[in-house]
Formats: C-alpha cells, sequence, structure tokens
C-alpha cells in the first residue's frame, strides 16, 4: 500500500466515529447525490437510472450510498477503510429509514487498484460475461486523496464501467477556481456580511494550522483538468462543471468551499 494509502486508511479508520458529524457534510453528500442522480437520468433516462447497478468508489459510512439506494435497483459500495464501512453497516442494520433498501446496498472492504479493482468475489458477481459491469460508477470526495488519479479513473473506466456506462465524478474546486468565481456567487456568510474566507489550502490543516498529511490533492481540482482525465480514460461524451458551493465552518474559521461535478461514458 503506498504511504498517502496508507495515511487515508489510518486516518479514516480512527475518525470513522466523526465523519457523519463533519460541520455541513450531511448536506453536502446530499447536495452531491441529488446531483449524481440528476446528471446520471439526463444523460440516460429515469427507467435506465431505476434499473441500474451502481457502484460508489469509497462509499465511506453511506452518506451518498443510502440516498442513491432509492433510485437505482442495486448499490455495491466499495472502501478500504473498516472503520468507515463499519459505521455504514450499522446504520444500515439499525436505522428504520434505510429498511427498506436494505436488500439494495452492499458493502465490500477493499482497496481499489488497477489490478485488484474488486475482490474475486464482487468481480464474478458484477463483472464477470460479457454484460458486466456497472451502469454507473460515482465517488464524491475520494479523488482529493488519491495520490494516482489518473490511474485511478483509467481503472474505474476501462475494468468497472460496462459499455455506455457512465462514471460520475464530485470533489472540491481548487482555491485558484474558485477564488475567481468566488464574486459571482456574491454569497454572504450567515453572521452577516462578510465574505467567508476561500482557501481550499487552508480547508485541509488541522487545529495548528498544519497540512493533512492524508489529503494527495490539497488545491483540489479544476473541472477542465478533470474533464481532461476522463478524456485520458477514453471516456466520451465528457462534461464537467462547477456545482454547489456553501460555507462551512472548520476548525472556528468560516470556509467557501465549492464542489465539480465530472461525467463521462465509456464508448
Ligand atoms: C472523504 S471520504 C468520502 C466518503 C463518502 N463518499 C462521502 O461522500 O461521505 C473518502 C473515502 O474514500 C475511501 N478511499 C480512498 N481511497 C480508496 C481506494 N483506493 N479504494 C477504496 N476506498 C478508498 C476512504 O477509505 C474514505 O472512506
Amino acid at each position: 500500500m503506498a504511504d498517502i494509502q496508507k495515511l487515508n486508511n489510518d486516518h479514516f479508520n480512527k475518525t470513522a466515529q466523526d465523519y457523519d458529524s463533519i460541520p455541513q457534510l450531511f448536506e453536502m453528500t446530499e447536495r452531491s447525490t441529488k446531483i449524481v442522480v440528476e446528471e446520471f437520468t439526463a444523460s440516460t433516462s429515469e427507467e435506465h437510472v431505476n434499473n441500474s447497478t451502481v457502484l460508489e468508489f469509497g462509499c465511506g459510512t453511506g452518506l451518498c450510498a443510502f440516498r442513491i439506494a432509492p433510485k437505482v435497483a442495486r448499490v455495491l459500495g466499495v472502501d478500504a477503510s473498516e472503520g468507515m464501512l463499519k459505521h455504514l453497516n450499522h446504520k444500515l442494520a439499525t436505522n428504520v429509514e434505510n429498511a427498506p433498501f436494505r436488500d439494495k446496498i452492499s458493502t465490500v472492504l477493499h482497496l481499489v487498484t488497477d489490478t485488484q479493482p474488486l475482490p474475486a468475489k464482487e468481480s464474478a458477481k458484477y463483472l464477470a460475461g460479457a454484460n458486466g459491469g456497472f451502469d454507473m460508477v460515482y465517488s464524491n470526495f475520494v479523488m482529493h486523496h488519491i495520490e494516482d488519479v489518473q490511474g485511478i479513473v483509467n481503472t474505474l473506466a476501462a475494468k468497472l464501467l460496462k459499455k455506455d456506462g457512465w462514471l460520475i465524478v464530485m470533489d472540491f474546486v481548487s482555491e485558484d477556481h474558485h477564488h475567481h468565481q468566488h464574486h459571482h456567487h456574491g454569497h454572504d456568510n450567515a453572521q452577516g456580511g462578510t465574505k467567508a474566507e476561500s482557501s481550499l489550502h487552508d480547508h485541509f490543516v488541522d487545529a495548528q494550522g498544519n497540512p493533512l498529511d492524508f489529503v494527495a490533492h490539497k488545491g483540489g481540482f479544476t473541472p477542465e483538468i478533470f474533464a481532461g482525465i476522463f478524456k485520458k480514460a477514453g471516456l466520451v461524451d465528457v462534461e464537467a462543471k462547477q456545482s454547489y458551493g456553501l460555507d462551512r465552518e472548520l476548525n472556528g474559521k468560516m470556509f467557501y468551499t465549492e464542489a465539480f461535478v465530472v461525467k463521462g461514458r465509456r464508448a
């Protein structure tokens, strides 16, 4: 396991308990999931979405998976962190609101790599045969933790999607890009009047201001850069754009955070 992946794993195992109480994360994952479903539907059809088998890469505690389950036929959530998945599985088993979707969601503890995109059992179940592969693969807030983003996008595109399947990725827009866009929003923060500080670099520091060592891409991405990564992975009909933005409070400071969405189809 590469260094950053090990640090990642240690971090998520250690903080899984508190993950769901990260400020605004509930709202952000709700908005992300809505956008993933909207984009998938716009590129296919509602009927196709309802009948689809989808994979969430880096499902964590299930904040997105639980929300996407009602919209699709079946969700497989893959995650490398035992702590995060334990949380997901606990919520799946105990939350009454998840009860109707219990049989739609499966999870697997696995570090997705190019040589082993899924474990043997899941490969046999989801990838085998001429029509094997997922109708849609998505990830939310995972890519900034990945060292070799092009490598992982290549793997998701070539080994996990079926033909005509869609890859949909959401993550944070880079500092430069959103500084540039910031003024268009003209938002004020909840305290009234003063603009939230807007630095993704500051976003990825601890309470003492030290950079978090489990984040590989501390500056985030631009939609354009991610579109290039998708095209290089051989995906077609690629579209990338800024998505929602909101103010978040972290370590007592306000940050304006903006998300992007990029999608592409396996030809
Ligand atoms: C910030 S969390 C996001 C969780 C969830 N998608 C959400 O929106 O709340 C990132 C997750 O990605 C997982 N992850 C990172 N790299 C991975 C890999 N190569 N294979 C599987 N999971 C990975 C981590 O274990 C972690 O749970």
